[in-house]
C-alpha cells in the first residue's frame, strides 16, 4: 500500500533519450533481416535483364544447372504464378510494381528479373546467376531525360491564374529540374523466406509490416493468417520499402517451391534497378505579383518520368496551395513514361521537389523586387488554407521565419549579389520556407502492465531507424507515470495488433491514441481484477468510483488510497493484465478535412565559393522547425539533420544517370552516385519552436521525418545565388556552371 502521493513526477515527453536500441545496434545484436539463419537454408541471386526494352527469347540455363551447389535456376513458368493485386492504401495493399515478377517476356527495363539462381552458397548462387544465357530482341529505350507531359491534369485550382499572372506588374516564369535519386539505405533490400508446408515466415526489409503481409499473402494466395512478416531492425528505407518489391514474392515462391528456407539480398547495383527511385521532375513555376510583394498568381506544372509499368505520380504540389496567400493559382501534374524500373516515393515525396521549384522562384522574384525574401515570405503569410478553404491546425511559419532569422543573422545580409567576403571567400546567404503534410493512419497497440513494474507495448509498427523503439517507450512512460527503463517495446512483427506503416512522418502521431487506448483498457481490466478479488483495498467496491491514472488504482471521490498496477497485481497474485486500443487515421479520410494540417520550417544556409579552385562549401545551416510537440530533442533532431545533410545531397551531387544505348543506371554504386558525407556537412544548428498540435493527438506531436529534407536544397541554391549570382535550377548543382 503506498502512502498518498503527488502526481508521479516522471515526464518522458520532451526529453532527450537515447535511443533505447542503441546498445543492441552498437553491439551487433540487433537482428535485421539478413542476420536470419536458417538449417538448409538457400541462397538466391536474381539475374536481371541487360536490355531496358525488348523481350527474352531464351534463357539457357543449362550451364548454370551443372555448376557446384546449384539447386535451381528458376525462370518464367518454373514458379506457381504469382498474383497482381491492385494497389489500394486504404486496404493496406500498397505495392510498387503490380506486374507479378516473371509474369511475361516483356522487358521494360534494366535489371527486370528475369531469373533466380539458387544455391548452398551465396557465392554459388551469385556464379550461377552470371552464367545464365539470356538472348533478347533488343529496341532502343527510352530514357530520355527531357520530359514532356503525355498526360496531364489539374490538381489544384482557385481563382484565374493567367489573368491574375497578366495583370501582374512582376513576373516570374522559370523552369526548374531536377535528377533522378536513388535511395540508398545503408541495408539494401532483402528477404528472407521461411516456409513450413503451412505457414509463410518472412524477415524483410519492410516499412510496413501489415502491408507487406498483405501483399504477399495475396500475390501467393494464402490466407493472410499464414503469412508472417517480421522486421525488428531496419537499416533505413526512406520510401524504398514503403510497399514490397518483386524480390520479395520471388523469394517466397522459390521457398515454397524448393521447400527450404531462402535468403535473397540485393546488392548495392540492383538498388537502382528494382527498389524505386525519386523520378526525374520538370516544372515550370509562374509567379505574378504586386510591387509590394504581394502574390497574385502562382502556377505550378510539373511533370515527372514513370515507368512503362505505372502511373507513379510525384505530388509536387503537395504543399503549393497552402503555402503562401495568392488568389489565383493553377497547379497541374503530368506523367511522362520512360524505360526505367517504377518510381516510387523517397523520403518528402512531392514537397521535397515540389518546393525546391517553388522557393527557388520566390527568391528569384525577390530579386526582382528588390525585396528582402524573409520579408516576401511574410508578406504573403495566408491566414488559412486557401487551397481547402480551412484553418490550418496549427501553423507558426512566421515565428520559424524569424527566429531562424535571428539565430543565423539574417540582418546582417547585404543583398547584392557577391557582396559578402570573409577570409577571401565569397559568402552566399539563402533561405526556403517548407511544409509538410501531418497526419495519423489508423493503428492499433496493446499494452501489458506486469506484477514486477515492467510493462509491454506491442503494435505491428516498425522503427526504420527513425527512433520509434525509443517514443513509444516514452510514451508509454509517461502515461504510466513510470521510468523508461520499465517499458519493453515489442513492434516489426504482422502478428502483433494491427500498426501502421513507417511513412509519411505519420506513425508516432499515429501510435499517441492507440497506446492511451491500450493503457485505460488495461487498467479498466486491473480494476475489474481488483474489485473482484481480495486484498487490496479497492475489493467490493463500485468499480464506476475507482479510475485508473498514470499507472495507479485510486478512488474517485479523493479517498486516498493508491496503488500502483505492479503493487494491486501482486496483491491478486496476478502475473500481468493486459488491453488493446486504437486510433483512427485522418490521413486520406476525407476530402475537404475541417483542418489543414501541416508542419512548418525555414532553413538558412550559407555558402562559401572559393573561384580560382571552383570549391563551393556549405559553411552553415540553421533550421526552425515547427512541428508539434517535440517527443523527443535527441532523435528528432537526429532525424532533422538527417534530412539536411540529405538535402545538401540532393543540391550538391545526387543524381542517377541512365546510359541512353541500354537504358542501364551507368553510376549504380557509392562510388559513381555521390551522396553527402560529413565532410560535405557543416555543424547543423536545427530549432523547434514547439506549439502542440493538439488536434492531431492528446501529446500534440507530428513527425518529423521528412520536413527537413523540405526546402533544403532551394535555401542551398538560393545561398548560391547571392554569392555568385547563378540560378541554379536543376539539381544536382555541377560546378563547371558557377565558373
Ligand atoms: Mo516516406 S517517402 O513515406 O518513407
Amino acid at each position: 500500500m503506498s502512502e498518498p502521493q503527488a502526481a508521479a513526477s516522471i515526464t518522458e515527453i520532451g526529453k532527450a533519450r537515447a535511443r533505447v536500441d542503441g546498445p543492441l545496434k552498437v553491439t551487433g545484436t540487433a537482428r535485421y533481416a539478413t542476420d536470419h539463419n536458417f538449417p538448409g537454408m538457400l541462397y538466391a541471386v536474381p539475374i536481371g535483364s541487360t536490355i531496358a526494352k525488348g523481350k527474352v527469347n531464351a534463357i539457357d540455363t543449362s550451364r548454370a544447372r551443372q555448376m557446384p551447389g546449384v539447386r535451381a535456376i528458376l525462370k518464367r513458368g518454373d514458379l506457381a504464378p504469382i498474383k497482381r493485386i491492385t494497389p489500394s492504401l486504404g486496404d493496406s495493399l500498397m505495392v510498387d510494381e503490380p506486374r507479378p515478377p516473371f509474369n511475361d517476356d516483356v522487358v521494360r527495363y534494366y535489371g527486370q528479373y528475369v531469373a533466380l539462381a539458387v544455391a548452398d552458397t551465396f557465392e554459388e548462387a551469385k556464379a550461377a546467376a552470371d552464367t545464365v544465357a539470356v538472348s533478347y530482341s533488343a529496341e532502343t529505350p527510352n530514357v530520355d531525360p527531357h520530359l514532356v507531359a503525355e498526360t496531364t491534369k489539374v490538381m489544384s485550382e482557385r481563382g484565374n491564374a493567367a489573368s491574375g499572372y497578366a495583370a501582374a506588374p512582376v513576373t516570374i516564369d522559370a523552369h526548374y529540374a531536377i535528377s533522378p535519386e536513388t535511395h540508398n539505405p545503408i541495408e539494401t533490400h532483402a528477404t528472407v523466406a521461411v516456409w513450413d508446408g503451412d505457414t509463410l515466415t518472412l524477415y524483410e526489409t519492410s516499412q510496413g509490416v501489415i502491408n507487406h503481409r498483405n501483399v504477399l499473402a495475396d500475390m501467393l494466395g494464402l490466407p493472410r493468417d499464414k503469412v508472417r512478416v517480421i522486421a525488428k531492425f531496419i537499416g533505413s528505407g526512406f520510401g524504398s520499402k514503403l510497399w514490397p518489391w518483386s524480390q520479395s514474392p520471388l523469394a517466397a515462391a522459390a521457398a515454397i517451391k524448393l521447400g527450404r528456407p531462402i535468403k535473397l539480398v540485393l546488392s548495392r547495383p540492383m538498388m537502382f534497378h528494382a527498389v524505386g527511385h525519386r523520378p526525374r521532375i520538370e516544372q515550370r513555376i509562374r509567379l505574378g505579383a504586386g510591387n509590394d510583394g504581394r502574390l497574385m498568381s502562382l502556377q505550378q506544372d510539373y511533370v515527372n518520368a514513370t515507368s512503362m509499368l505505372d502511373d507513379y505520380e510525384e505530388n509536387c504540389g503537395e504543399a503549393t496551395p497552402h503555402m503562401y496567400s495568392v488568389p489565383n493559382l493553377r497547379v497541374t501534374s503530368g506523367l511522362a513514361k520512360r524505360n526505367i524500373g517504377t518510381p516510387t516515393a523517397m523520403r518528402g515525396p512531392g514537397a521535397v521537389p515540389g518546393l525546391f521549384a517553388t522557393e527557388s522562384a520566390m527568391d528569384e522574384l525577390a530579386v526582382k523586387l528588390g525585396m528582402d525574401p524573409v520579408q516576401l515570405r511574410l508578406v504573403n503569410e495566408p491566414r488559412l488554407d486557401e487551397g481547402l478553404g480551412v484553418p490550418f491546425s496549427s501553423r507558426h511559419l512566421k515565428e520559424c521565419l524569424t527566429l531562424g532569422a535571428e539565430k543565423f543573422g539574417w540582418s546582417k545580409r547585404t543583398p547584392q549579389v557577391a557582396s559578402m567576403k570573409r577570409d577571401g571567400m565569397t559568402v552566399g546567404w539563402g533561405m526556403a520556407a517548407c511544409s509538410w503534410i501531418a497526419a495519423r493512419f489508423d493503428c492499433s497497440a496493446s499494452i501489458e502492465l506486469r506484477d514486477d513494474g515492467t510493462v509491454r507495448v506491442a503494435s505491428a509498427s516498425q522503427d526504420i531507424g527513425t527512433g520509434t523503439y525509443t517514443v513509444m517507450a516514452q510514451m508509454a512512460a509517461e502515461t504510466l507515470g513510470i521510468a523508461i527503463e520499465r517499458v519493453e517495446v515489442v513492434i516489426g512483427d504482422s502478428s502483433l495488433p494491427t500498426g501502421a506503416l513507417s511513412g509519411g512522418s505519420m506513425l508516432t502521431a499515429s501510435l499517441v491514441a492507440p497506446i492511451n487506448a491500450a493503457v485505460a483498457a488495461a487498467g479498466k481490466a486491473l480494476i475489474a481484477l481488483a474489485v473482484a478479488g481480495q486484498n487490496t483495498p479497492f475489493s467490493g467496491a463500485n468499480a464506476n468510483e475507482l479510475q485508473f491514472s498514470r499507472g495507479c488504482i485510486a478512488a474517485r471521490n479523493g479517498d486516498p488510497h493508491t496503488m500502483t498496477f505492479d503493487e494491486v497485481l501482486r496483491a491478486l497474485n496476478t502475473r500481468a493484465v493486459s488491453g488493446q486500443g486504437s486510433g483512427e487515421g485522418s490521413f486520406g479520410v476525407e476530402e475537404r478535412p475541417k483542418l489543414s494540417s501541416h508542419s512548418f520550417g525555414a532553413h538558412f544556409v550559407e555558402v562559401t565559393w572559393q573561384p580560382d579552385i571552383a570549391r563551393l562549401r556549405v559553411s552553415r545551416v540553421v533550421s526552425v522547425f515547427d512541428a508539434g510537440r517535440i517527443l523527443n530533442s535527441m532523435t528528432a533532431r537526429n532525424q532533422i539533420e538527417g534530412a539536411i545533410v540529405m538535402g545538401i545531397g540532393m543540391a550538391l551531387f545526387e543524381g542517377t544517370e541512365y546510359d541512353a544505348a541500354s537504358g542501364a543506371p551507368v553510376n549504380a554504386n557509392f562510388a559513381d552516385y555521390v551522396v553527402a558525407t560529413n565532410a560535405d556537412v557543416p555543424a547543423l544548428d536545427v530549432h523547434f519552436i514547439e506549439y502542440p498540435d493538439l488536434n492531431l493527438n492528446a501529446l500534440g506531436a507530428r513527425g518529423v521525418g521528412e520536413i527537413g529534407l523540405a526546402g533544403t536544397a532551394a535555401a542551398l541554391t538560393n545561398a548560391v545565388y547571392h554569392a555568385i549570382g547563378v540560378r541554379i535550377r536543376e539539381l544536382p548543382l555541377k560546378i563547371e556552371s558557377l565558373l
